[in-house]
């Protein structure tokens, strides 16, 4: 009977083809990868990104290569009996509870499939956490990221992930961030990407789905004080500091006055505006609408709003905070920073100016700058004490803000928050904008309506306080009518 029952029921083996053969020991091979990878990343869970790629990217990838091998042997093999034995094919080979063999298969066949489901289930679990982590944004992609992560591991968001920026909660934007993110990864293979990376970005979702989960726009931020310390470039790197009350205020009337820098993000009020360039940095049209409908229009000289032609685009925080956390320092803001702190020694002569303008010539790579640094250094001060640490600290300021094979560095990344090295708030506050009627909107010479200066200067001159502001003692000479940044560029004047 047992004989008979085999000659009529050949059975479908996965062990008689090659497909399917090759497709077994690709899902063995891949599963122990993945088992073996997956405890390791357990034990270290903070280790390389290439484990998290293999574990959950690679790993899994090959399993389901495995799965689709084997089962397409097996069509291959049911086809091939089919041919030799007509008329036999599909229907002998449904399963047939009666038969103790088909019992005990279709039991492995549950437990198996069970138990693989089970492990698909972590695998993308943890793929889809791996995807969203800081390190396979920050460092997979070792040059192409390292720019921003390196700027992000320095700043106040260094314990914010990636995605909660540049994704955000929701399905949408994690599917279209994965599209893009597929691309991005071709990119990366095929070096095809633009260096440095062109800003700002398309796609970035808007302020109010990602800043504003962690930063409760309502909040009443009032004035701040803030120091801001210099050196000028004289031989004793003389310092200067001013001392700033900004006005920060707030934006909803609920929580405190609506009005100062936040008063934009009135929750009432909206603020349009046209950028004419790719980087936003000039903007020519402005539209705010009040909480009762009425508008109002603010465009500099013979500017013509088109449709056709303008994007018109909504205010928000990013538009002044766009380097929250990827700040590339200029070469003159980190060097007055390691003085002001003394990693660099004041005490050595012209240092601000030496060191500032070497760390603005170009470089093709980081060896090469910090050889030059070390070298234009030591011819610099001979025998100078204190040399080598003047040196580290200047390569130290050069690998965490310079990126030559990305072409990164402050220089090609505005920072709008202030009005010192880029127009920042005068692109729209430079005084050139008005209504048709002539209203100008509140413009870069009406100093304190943004900021009054406590106290300038240094040493004493920093404890005479004044609660209305002081006038602006400028210490590079009089400015007259012009722009901070026709002068100041973050580099040597
Ligand atoms: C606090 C929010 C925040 C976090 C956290 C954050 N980013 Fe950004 N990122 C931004 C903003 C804002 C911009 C600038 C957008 C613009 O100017 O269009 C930006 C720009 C970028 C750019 C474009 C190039 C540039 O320098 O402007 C890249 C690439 C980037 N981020 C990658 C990352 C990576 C990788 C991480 C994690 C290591 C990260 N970001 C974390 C907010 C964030
Ligand atoms: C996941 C939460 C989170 C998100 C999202 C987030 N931030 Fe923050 N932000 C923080 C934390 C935490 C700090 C540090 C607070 C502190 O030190 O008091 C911070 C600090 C700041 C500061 C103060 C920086 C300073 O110099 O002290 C600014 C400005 C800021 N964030 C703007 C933004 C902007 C703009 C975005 C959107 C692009 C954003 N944040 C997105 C959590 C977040
Ligand atoms: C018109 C420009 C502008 C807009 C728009 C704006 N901010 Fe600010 N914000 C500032 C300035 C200027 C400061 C003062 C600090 C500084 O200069 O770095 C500040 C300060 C802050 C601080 C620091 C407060 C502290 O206590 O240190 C946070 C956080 C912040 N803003 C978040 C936001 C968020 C979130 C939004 C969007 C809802 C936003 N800002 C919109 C200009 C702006
Ligand atoms: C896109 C254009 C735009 C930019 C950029 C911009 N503002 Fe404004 N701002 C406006 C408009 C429009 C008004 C309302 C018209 C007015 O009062 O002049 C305004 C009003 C203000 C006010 C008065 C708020 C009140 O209480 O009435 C302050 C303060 C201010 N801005 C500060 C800043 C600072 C600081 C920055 C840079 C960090 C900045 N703005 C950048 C468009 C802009
Ligand atoms: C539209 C608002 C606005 C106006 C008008 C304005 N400022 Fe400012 N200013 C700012 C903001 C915002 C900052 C802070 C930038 C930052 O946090 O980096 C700042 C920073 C400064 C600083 C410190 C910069 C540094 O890096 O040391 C000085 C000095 C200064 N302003 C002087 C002036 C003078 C002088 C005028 C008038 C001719 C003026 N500001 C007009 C918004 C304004
Ligand atoms: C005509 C060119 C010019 C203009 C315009 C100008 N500055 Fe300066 N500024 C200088 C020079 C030159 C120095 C002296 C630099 C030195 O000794 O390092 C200087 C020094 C400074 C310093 C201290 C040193 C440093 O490098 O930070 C500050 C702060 C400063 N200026 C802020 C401003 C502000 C804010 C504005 C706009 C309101 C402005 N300057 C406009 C030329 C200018």
């Amino acid at each position: 009977m047992s004989e008979e029952h085999k000659s009529s029921r050949p059975k479908l083996s996965i062990f008689r083809n090659w497909f399917s053969l090759a497709g077994l020991v690709v899902v063995g091979g891949s599963f122990f990868a993945f088992l073996f990878l997956f405890t390791m990343d357990l034990f270290r869970p903070t280790g390389n990104p290439y484990m998290g790629i293999l574990a959950y990217l690679v790993a899994p990838t090959f399993t389901v290569i495995g799965v689709f091998l084997i089962l397409l042997g097996l069509v291959l093999e049911q086809r091939q009996l089919a041919k030799h034995k007509p008329g036999w094919a599909i229907p002998r080979l449904m399963v047939d509870l009666s038969h103790p063999r088909d019992r005990r298969n279709l039991a492995f066949f549950i437990g198996a499939s069970g138990f693989f489901l089970l492990i698909t289930a972590v695998g993308s679990y943890q793929s889809y956490h791996f995807t969203e982590s800081t390190t396979f944004c920050g460092q997979s992609c070792h040059t192409v990221m390292q720019p921003e992560f390196t700027t992000y591991l320095h700043s106040p968001h260094a314990r914010v992930a990636c995605s909660e920026c540049h994704i955000g909660p929701g399905a949408s934007w994690y599917v279209k961030s994965k599209i893009s993110g597929t691309y991005q990864v071709y990119a990366t293979i095929f070096h095809k990407f633009p260096r440095p990376i062109q800003t700002p970005i398309k796609n970035l979702r808007p302020a109010q789905e990602t800043c504003e989960q962690c930063h409760w726009p309502k909040k009443f931020v009032g004035n701040l004080d803030r120091t801001y310390s210099h050196f000028l470039s004289d031989k004793t790197n003389t310092p200067y500091s001013v001392r700033l009350l900004l006005k920060v205020g707030g934006g909803d009337p609920t929580h405190g006055p609506v009005g100062g820098i936040h008063w934009h993000m009135n929750i009432a009020n909206k603020v349009e505006y046209i950028a004419a360039d790719e980087r936003r940095q000039v903007i020519p049209w402005v539209r705010m609408t009040k909480s009762n409908g009425e508008q109002v229009v603010y465009s500099t000289g013979s500017f013509k709003y088109d449709p056709k032609k303008h994007a018109i685009r909504t205010m928000d925080c990013m538009d002044c905070h766009n380097r929250p956390t990827h700040h590339f320092q200029s070469p003159n803001e980190a060097i007055d920073q390691a003085l002001a702190v003394a990693r660099l020694d004041p005490s050595m002569p012209f240092i601000k100016k030496e060191a500032v303008d070497v760390l603005t010539k170009p470089y093709v790579s980081e060896t090469d700058a910090r050889q030059t640094i070390a070298a234009t250094l030591k011819s610099r001060y001979p025998g100078q004490q204190g040399l080598d640490a003047a040196v580290d600290e200047i390569q130290r300021i050069y690998v965490q803000n310079f990126f030559p094979e990305m072409k990164s560095s402050w220089k090609v990344y505005p920072n709008n928050i202030g009005h010192k090295d880029w127009l920042g708030c005068f692109r729209c506050h430079d005084g050139e904008h008005q209504t048709a009627d002539s209203k100008r909107m509140i413009k870069a010479s009406d100093c304190n309506t943004c900021h009054i200066i406590l106290a300038q200067g240094n040493g004493k001159e920093l404890e005479n306080l004044s609660a209305q502001g002081h006038p602006f003692h400028h210490p590079g000479g009089e400015i007259g009518d012009m722009k901070c940044n026709d002068c100041h560029t973050g580099a040597n004047q």
